[in-house]
């Protein structure tokens, strides 16, 4: 059957959803699907997402392309604690969590009266002996991601087509996180540009058509989530980093203004860190479109070093003085972070740097900001750099996505709209919830697979823990 595409052309603002971005560690989360379950028919499709840390399934309904049912089981709070996934625990957590959202959905399924009330010609599939009747194929994240994870999820997917007799749609979870902006939607916008900002990926992608992703840009080193998540290691304030760093800056902008303030007023002098710390650019006369990450990486780590080092030498400030002086120079050293401030921002720490008893609230914000403001910027520089590419070869971008986990922030949303609208682009973004992986973003996907007739052989099938998808050319 033949896939319908129609242009999206409704612009979106950054702030438009206010959902918190961070997953509900350790939690079923449920989105609002309640008006999905009218809808259902009796051709769904049930994907899993366990690239990473999330066990994640959906029910995607073919037919109207509607999400009937989605839930994850996010590891934040086991790994935590190590400042990064430990692909162990996440092999043995996907274990345990997948076949419990699987028994949350049986049961979902079962209570199918419920799902098609309004739906007759669904009723005998959803509500008969077998509460899985209704599902047509299984679309499984296969590539990119943890091997071990993968793993878990290709076994689930296995057994249940075998069990279900059903095909099976191998899935790569770039193209994934680029349908995460068409969850419930029957048309994929395309062409379009897209900026891929997860904790494995930095890409910008053009999506040609559904068998067509071709990567113009990605990094050479470490991607821009995991640089996030990087800084909140080296400043102990867990995992994942991005949405904790993302705070931290928020904060500091608060206190900044709040600064400015008192200072116009007469009633506080205004302080060094009022100021941003200027982080090199990366690759910045480097006309290539590649991003890195490495380099400001270590600029960020010298900026906290060079804050102990002011700490140990017995500099202050009026700010530094109210940080607690516990003076150490190396960032190679283990304690827990327990400031009731910050575990506002992290509920439970990593263990790589006793910063707590040197750094104030304000000098970490300080850092966080610093660090956020440079990496935004290096996208933005490269990002610009494109749309001047493109223009120059008279293919003006006409819409760009942003998807994956880090396109939650809105710091980084907001800069992108300015550049959208500086080219005369429309900025599609996806749900807050939908940004981080999900399975309702596979099974999205897998429709594309289906109605292309694109399945795999189920006992052949395997993880690629690289990218090997033929519709993704790198
Ligand atoms: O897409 P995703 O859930 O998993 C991968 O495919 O990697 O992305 C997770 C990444 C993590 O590195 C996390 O720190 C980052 O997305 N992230 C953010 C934000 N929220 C999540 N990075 C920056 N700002 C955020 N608000
Ligand atoms: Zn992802």
């Amino acid at each position: 059957m033949p896939t319908t595409k129609r242009t999206n052309k409704t612009k979106q603002n950054p702030q438009q959803t206010s959902q918190n971005p961070k997953h509900l560690a350790q939690k079923l989360t449920q989105n609002s699907l309640d008006s999905a379950l009218s809808k259902a028919s009796k051709n769904l499709i049930l994907s899993i997402e366990s690239s990473c840390d999330d066990s994640s399934l959906a029910l995607t309904d073919i037919d109207t392309y509607a999400l009937i049912y989605h839930r994850k089981i996010s590891q934040e709070r086991a790994h935590n604690v190590y400042g990064g996934v430990v692909p162990e625990i996440a092999s043995r957590l996907h274990c345990e969590s997948l076949p419990l959202v699987l028994a949350d959905m049986k049961a979902f399924l079962s209570s199918g009266g419920e799902i098609s009330r309004e739906s007759d010609s669904c009723e005998s599939d959803l509500r008969d002996e077998n509460p899985f009747g209704a599902i047509r194929a299984i679309a499984i994240t296969t590539q990119p991601g943890l091997s071990v994870s993968l793993l878990q999820g290709l076994m689930m997917a296995k057994t249940l087509c075998v069990s279900l007799n059903v095909p099976i749609i191998s899935v790569n979870h770039l193209i994934g996180h680029f349908y995460s902006l068409f969850i419930g939607k029957s048309y994929a916008t395309m062409p379009m540009s897209v900026l891929l900002v997860s904790g494995g990926h930095t890409q910008i992608l053009e999506a040609n058509r559904a068998d067509e992703f071709v990567v113009v840009a990605s990094s050479k080193d470490d991607s821009f989530g995991e640089c996030f998540d990087k800084v909140a290691k080296m400043l102990n304030l867990g995992y994942p980093g991005g949405s904790i760093i993302e705070q931290y800056a928020k904060k500091y902008k608060k206190i900044t203004k709040a600064k400015e303030v008192n200072s116009k007023n007469g009633l506080n002098q205004s302080d060094d860190l009022c100021d941003l710390s200027p982080l090199p650019l990366p690759l910045k006369s480097n006309k290539e479109l590649a991003f890195s990450f490495s380099g400001l990486k270590n600029a960020t780590r010298l900026l906290i070093q060079s804050f102990l080092d002011s700490h140990a030498s017995g500099v202050k400030s009026d700010i530094k003085s109210s940080a607690r002086t516990k003076p150490k120079s190396s960032l190679d050293f283990a304690s827990n972070h327990t400031s009731s401030t910050a575990s506002n921002f992290a509920s439970s720490p990593a263990r790589t740097l006793d910063r707590e008893s040197i750094l104030s609230e304000r000098e970490i914000a300080h850092i966080c900001a610093s660090f956020q403001e440079a990496a935004i910027s290096h996208i933005c520089d490269k990002l610009t750099r494109y749309f001047v590419q493109k223009l120059e070869k008279n293919q003006p971008v006409q819409t760009l996505g942003i998807v994956g986990g880090a396109s939650a922030n809105l710091t980084l949303r907001s800069a992108i709209l300015g550049i959208c609208e500086r080219y005369g682009a429309e900025l599609i973004l996806a749900p807050l919830e939908f940004c981080s992986d999900n399975a309702a973003m596979i099974g999205r996907a897998g429709i594309e697979e289906y109605l292309a007739g694109n399945f795999s052989d189920t006992r052949s099938l395997e993880i690629s823990p690289r990218n090997e998808c033929p519709h993704l050319k790198i």
